[in-house]
C-alpha cells in the first residue's frame, strides 16, 4: 500500500464516518436546532398551500356551496308565499312610494337592488333616522327570525313593522288598505289573490289615517274603531305583507368565484383552482375555515347560520342601550302578526320555531343575527348599528376581539399577521357577483303608478 493509497483509505473512511454520524442522529435534535436559532415572531402569517385540503376539508368546502342551498323550504303562514302573482304584486308594493306619510319613502328607499338592498348607510333614513343598520335582503328568505334581534317570526310580518315606524314609512295601517281600495290595478291584483275586498267606503267606520302608531290622531282613531273593524283592516295590512314576502322570497345570490373554486376543488383540477382564487384568496379561505374560526357562526352555502350572537361589537355611544336578542325574542311573543296568531296560515304544529324558542340565558344578552356574507363587499358599513365601516375594520375587531360591553362575548383574539388579515378580505371580496333573480324583480316595476312627489 503506497502512501497515496492510505490517504485515499483514510480520507474515505472519515467521510464515512460522518455520514454515519449525520445518519444517526436523531430527528428531534435537528429540530431542536432549528426552533433555537429562530427568534419567537408574534403573529406569523399561517402559510399553508392554499390549494392543498384534506378529504374531510373538502367535504367542509362543499357544504359552503350556493349548490348545497337546498330548495327554499315552504313558509307554511303565508298562503301566498309562493304565488308569483303574490310576488308581482309584492313588487309593486315594495317600489312605491305612497305607502308612507311623506310620499317618499318605500322599502326600496333603505333597501336598494343596486347595493344588494342595502342603503349604504351606518343607520337607515326614512322619514326619520332608525338606530340599526338596514340589512341585505339577498338570501333572508331562508331565516326564521328577522331584525338584528330576531324580533319577527316570518318575512311578512316583517314587512309591517317599517311600515307603521315613525321613523321608516311613517304612515298607518288604515291609509294603506284605503290606497289599495283606491287604485284599480292594486285593488284587482288584492282580489285575484285574497277574495273580495272589503267594502272600507264608511269613512267613520274607516278613518283615512288609524292604526297603533305613535302618531296620536292615528292612534285615536284606531282606538276608536270596533274590534271587528280593526280586523278588516288588519287582514288586508297582513295579505300586504305576505305579498311583499312573496316577492323578497325572489331574491337570491348567484355562485361566484368562489363557488367555482369548491367545483374545481371537489374535482381535483388544480389548474381550474388556480383560475378562480389567486394565492391570497384562497390563503383567505384556508384561515376562515380554518384557525381563524369564521365558520363557526357563518356557516352553509349563505355563511350564516341564521342564528344570534354576541362578538362585542361595541354598542353607538349615542343611543340607548341594545339588549338585541334577549329583547327580540321577547318582542316576538307578544306579536298579534306572529306566526302563532290568528293572520297566520299556519297549523298548530307548523310554529315549531316560536313555540320552543329560547328564551332566557346570558347568551341572548346584546346578541344579534349572524349577517350573510354572500355579496358583502357591498353592502358597507358593518354590524347592526353600523359602527364598523369598512372589511378591514371588521377584521381588525375579531382580531383584537375586545371584551363585551353588554353580555358575553364569544369572540376570542385571533393575533392574526397583517398579511394574514389581507389575505382574510381577500377572500371575503370574491363572495360577490350579481344576484340570481330575474332583472326586472331588481328595478321598480314598469307600469308602478307613482304620484307627483315621487315623480319629481
Ligand atoms: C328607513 C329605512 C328602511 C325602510 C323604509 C325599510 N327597511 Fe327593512 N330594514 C331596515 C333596517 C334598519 C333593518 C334592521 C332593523 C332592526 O334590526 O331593527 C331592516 C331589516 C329588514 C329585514 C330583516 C332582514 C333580516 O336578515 O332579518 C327585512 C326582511 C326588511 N328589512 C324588509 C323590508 C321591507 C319589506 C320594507 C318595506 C315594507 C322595508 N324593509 C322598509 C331599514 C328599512
Ligand atoms: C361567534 C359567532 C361569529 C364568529 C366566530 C364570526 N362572526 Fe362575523 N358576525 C357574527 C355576528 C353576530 C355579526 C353581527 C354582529 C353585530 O352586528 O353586532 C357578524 C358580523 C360580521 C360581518 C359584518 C357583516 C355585515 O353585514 O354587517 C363580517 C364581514 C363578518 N362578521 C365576518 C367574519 C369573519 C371574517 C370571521 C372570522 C374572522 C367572523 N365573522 C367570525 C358572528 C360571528
Amino acid at each position: 500500500m503506497n502512501k497515496n493509497t492510505l490517504l485515499a483509505v483514510v480520507g474515505i473512511s472519515v467521510i464515512g464516518l460522518i455520514v454515519i454520524a449525520a445518519i444517526s442522529l436523531k430527528p428531534n435534535q435537528l429540530t431542536t436546532n432549528e426552533v433555537v436559532t429562530q427568534a419567537p415572531v408574534p403573529a406569523k402569517a399561517v402559510i399553508v398551500d392554499p390549494y392543498q385540503w384534506t378529504q374531510q376539508q373538502k367535504e367542509l368546502l362543499a357544504t359552503l356551496s350556493l349548490k348545497s342551498l337546498p330548495p327554499l323550504p315552504p313558509d307554511p303562514s303565508n298562503a301566498a308565499a309562493d304565488n308569483p302573482a303574490a310576488a308581482q304584486f309584492g313588487h309593486k308594493l315594495f317600489f312605491d312610494k305612497r305607502f308612507s306619510s311623506n310620499g317618499e319613502v318605500s322599502c326600496s328607499t333603505c333597501h336598494k337592488p343596486e347595493l344588494i338592498f342595502t342603503d349604504g348607510l351606518a343607520r337607515a333614513k326614512g322619514v326619520g333616522v332608525t338606530p340599526r343598520k338596514a340589512m341585505t335582503l339577498v338570501g333572508v328568505a331562508y331565516s326564521k327570525w328577522f331584525f338584528w334581534d330576531g324580533r319577527k317570526d316570518s318575512m311578512w310580518s316583517q314587512a309591517l313593522g317599517p311600515t307603521e315606524s315613525a321613523v321608516e314609512h311613517g304612515g298607518n295601517r288604515t291609509q294603506y288598505a284605503h290606497i289599495i281600495d283606491n287604485d284599480a290595478d292594486y285593488h284587482a291584483a288584492y282580489e285575484t289573490l285574497f277574495g273580495k275586498f272589503p267594502d272600507l267606503s264608511d269613512a267613520k267606520r274607516f278613518p283615512a289615517s288609524a292604526g297603533p302608531v305613535s302618531d296620536p290622531a292615528a292612534s285615536a282613531g284606531w282606538k276608536a274603531m270596533s274590534e271587528e273593524d280593526q280586523d278588516t283592516i288588519n287582514r288586508i295590512f297582513s295579505n300586504m305583507g305576505k305579498s311583499i314576502a312573496a316577492y323578497e322570497r325572489l331574491l337570491m345570490p348567484r355562485p361566484t368565484r368562489f363557488d367555482a373554486y369548491i367545483d374545481a376543488t371537489l374535482a381535483g383540477n388544480l389548474d381550474e383552482m388556480k383560475k378562480q382564487l389567486t394565492e391570497a384568496e384562497a390563503q383567505g379561505l384556508q384561515l376562515f375555515v380554518g384557525s381563524a374560526h369564521c365558520i363557526n357562526c357563518h356557516n352553509g352555502p349563505l355563511l350564516t347560520n341564521h342564528s344570534f350572537h354576541n362578538t362585542g361589537v361595541a354598542p353607538a355611544t349615542d343611543l340607548p342601550p341594545d339588549f338585541g336578542r334577549r329583547e327580540g325574542v321577547m318582542t316576538v311573543m307578544d306579536d298579534p302578526f306572529n306566526c302563532t296568531g290568528k293572520y297566520s296560515d299556519a297549523g298548530e304544529d307548523q310554529c315549531q320555531h316560536v313555540r320552543f324558542a329560547r328564551k332566557e340565558g346570558l347568551e341572548l344578552l346584546s346578541a344579534f343575527k349572524v349577517p350573510t356574507l354572500r355579496n358583502v363587499a357591498q353592502t358597507a358599513p358593518y354590524m347592526h348599528s353600523g359602527q364598523i365601516a369598512t372589511l378591514t375594520d371588521v377584521l381588525n375587531h375579531y382580531n383584537v376581539a375586545a371584551l363585551a360591553v353588554r353580555g358575553h362575548s364569544e369572540a376570542s383574539p385571533l393575533n392574526l399577521s397583517p398579511v394574514d388579515l389581507q389575505n382574510l378580505e381577500a377572500f371575503l371580496r370574491t363572495l360577490s357577483g350579481p344576484l340570481a333573480t330575474a332583472p326586472e324583480f331588481l328595478a321598480p316595476p314598469a307600469d308602478l303608478v307613482q304620484t307627483e312627489s315621487v315623480k319629481k
